[in-house]
């Protein structure tokens, strides 16, 4: 009755997901994923992850990482000719790896060269980074996003289609504040890290505050969401896990910002706002890096720093109205699951998906709908396969593509014109955000390709390459973007359930 609720994290008949559980975890209690021994592993593990990685354009980072794999952790077998400890910095001063994991939402790749930001900056003089962005997953929005950063799984496979959805099983809708872990597929990495006997600590992550195998949103270490609580109070927090006995400090943590999504949407991505809210992002990793010096810790700790997805601009009335198509096809509102930039529709039974996707298409080729050609239709099971956004009973079976910047509405409204928007297909160059790693488990001064956002789970749990050796990868030519008018806080958003955050 419910292949869609079915936990399947780890989907073999698919031929897209990144396997999350590659060889490459090793945790030092999984000897059941221990890689073989040979002397070659080296080279077999690049070319096993460029094959499960698919059309991934995840980048020569080495997959050198991260806290299973220091220094000073055991590694469960001989698994590579060379081990991890040659290029991985030696800790100093914490007696176990350290990963902080940071989200700075809408944090537009780009925005960082608006203004000056010299923390941000010196993660990435000493770090790595994605020279041209981290590729979010389709759809572009914050709740899909998330989830696979944590899980390495495609939205259709980790369960979270949209930040807003209707279980067509049962009829139960899922929005931004659904804590019941049978929406949350996949294994998320805290939960990962808790099954390994390690602690995990969250401040703020969508899908921390669901219970998940051992994962229990323990009071200390995982913050139920709070839009209200400042940005400093989240980072002096993070910081006082560095004070706690060393055995006590969590190996992984996550640290949230609302900010430049925010100002992005109600502004757009070029406005002045954006600059502001970029330069207190910068104060916010200055305010870190400060405190873990403080505390001798700084180049002790693996910090990640990413953002969920871009922004663009929505202007000038690049609107396409559903109640246009009337000739062709009438569609009530009650067939719309969400409108833009992800437009899905479920009509009811009786009515043939294929057909009303025909009919759809046929009013927008008919150069008779305003924008109608900036609007493509499409049964979700021929969707471009880069998208892997077909195999969720979750996601309805028609899905509107729309180009950069346009917005599908059900009627004409007067409201609020311009703002920003993202949702649109992750081939868009502006709904790119940023990936940097700084921290003894990532190479100095170094710049990779972009990739995707989900092979950062394997990033974090892998073992095995020496940054040394970097694969070339052909970047594929991407070049798309979107928008949105929300007035609202996320606080309000998570309550209302507005599908386009
Ligand atoms: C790993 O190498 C050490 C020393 O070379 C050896 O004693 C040990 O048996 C090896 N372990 C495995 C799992 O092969
Ligand atoms: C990079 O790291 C080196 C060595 O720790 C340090 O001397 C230098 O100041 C750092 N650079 C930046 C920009 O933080
Ligand atoms: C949210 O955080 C603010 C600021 O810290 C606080 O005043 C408020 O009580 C918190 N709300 C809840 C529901 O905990
Ligand atoms: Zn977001």
């Amino acid at each position: 009755m419910d292949s869609a609720i079915k936990p399947t994290p780890i989907p073999t008949e698919e031929e897209d997901p990144p396997n999350q559980t590659t060889a490459l975890l090793s945790f030092n209690t999984d000897s059941s994923s221990t890689p073989p021994s040979k002397p070659t592993t080296t080279t077999l593990l690049l070319i096993f992850l460029f094959i499960t990685t698919c059309v991934s354009l995840f980048a020569a980072i080495g997959f050198a990482f991260l806290f299973f794999s220091s220094a000073k952790s055991q590694s469960p077998s001989n698994q590579t000719s060379e081990p991890i400890a040659q290029f991985a910095r030696p800790l100093t001063k914490l007696n176990h790896p350290v990963v902080l994991l940071i989200s700075s939402d809408g944090f537009r790749f780009g925005y960082q060269f608006k203004t000056p930001t010299p923390n941000i900056g010196r993660l990435i003089d000493n770090g790595t980074e994605a020279e041209r962005g981290l590729i979010p997953v389709f759809p572009t929005l914050t709740f899909p996003n998330h989830y696979s950063i944590v899980t390495g799984l495609y939205p259709a496979h980790h369960g979270i289609v949209n930040n807003y959805f209707v279980d067509p099983h049962t009829g139960e809708t899922f929005y931004m504040g659904s804590h019941d872990p049978k929406w949350w597929l996949g294994e998320p990495l805290w939960e990962t890290v808790v099954n390994h006997g390690l602690k995990a600590a969250t401040y703020f992550w969508p899908g921390s505050e669901v219970n998940k195998g051992s994962w229990t949103c323990p009071l200390n270490f995982c913050r139920h969401y709070n839009g209200s609580v400042p940005f400093e109070e989240r980072v002096d927090t993070v910081l006082q896990y560095f004070d706690l006995p060393s055995s006590e400090i969590p190996v992984f943590m996550t640290l949230y910002f609302e900010d430049p999504d925010q100002q992005g949407h109600h502004v757009g991505a070029d406005d002045p706002e954006i600059t502001e809210a970029v330069a207190r992002i910068d104060r916010m990793i200055g305010r870190l890096i400060e405190g873990l010096e403080k505390r001798g810790v700084f180049e002790d700790v693996n910090i990640i720093m990413v953002g969920d997805h871009g922004m663009v601009g929505t202007c000038d009335k690049k609107l396409i109205i559903l109640d246009d198509l009337a000739p062709w096809i009438e569609i009530p509102q009650n067939w719309v699951y969400s409108y833009s930039p992800l437009l899905a529709i479920r009509p009811p039974p009786g009515f043939s998906p294929s057909d009303v996707a025909m009919k759809m298409n046929e009013g927008l080729k008919s150069g008779k709908i305003e924008n109608g050609k900036y609007l493509k239709v499409y049964l979700k099971e021929e969707l471009p396969s880069r998208l892997h956004y077909m195999a969720s009973d979750r996601i309805p079976p028609i899905i509107g593509l729309l180009e950069e910047g346009f917005k599908v509405e059900q009627k004409r409204l007067k409201k609020k014109e311009c703002g920003g928007a993202h949702g649109y297909d992750n081939a868009i160059f502006s709904m790119r955000s940023i990936f940097i790693g700084h921290g003894p488990q990532f190479a100095r001064g170094r710049k990779v390709p972009s990739f995707e956002n989900v092979q950062i789970y394997n990033l974090v749990t892998s073992s095995g390459v020496p940054m040394s050796k970097s694969i070339v990868l052909v970047e594929a030519t991407c070049s798309y973007l979107v928008i949105y008018e929300l007035e609202y806080t996320m606080l309000d958003i998570i309550y209302r359930g507005f599908a386009e955050w």
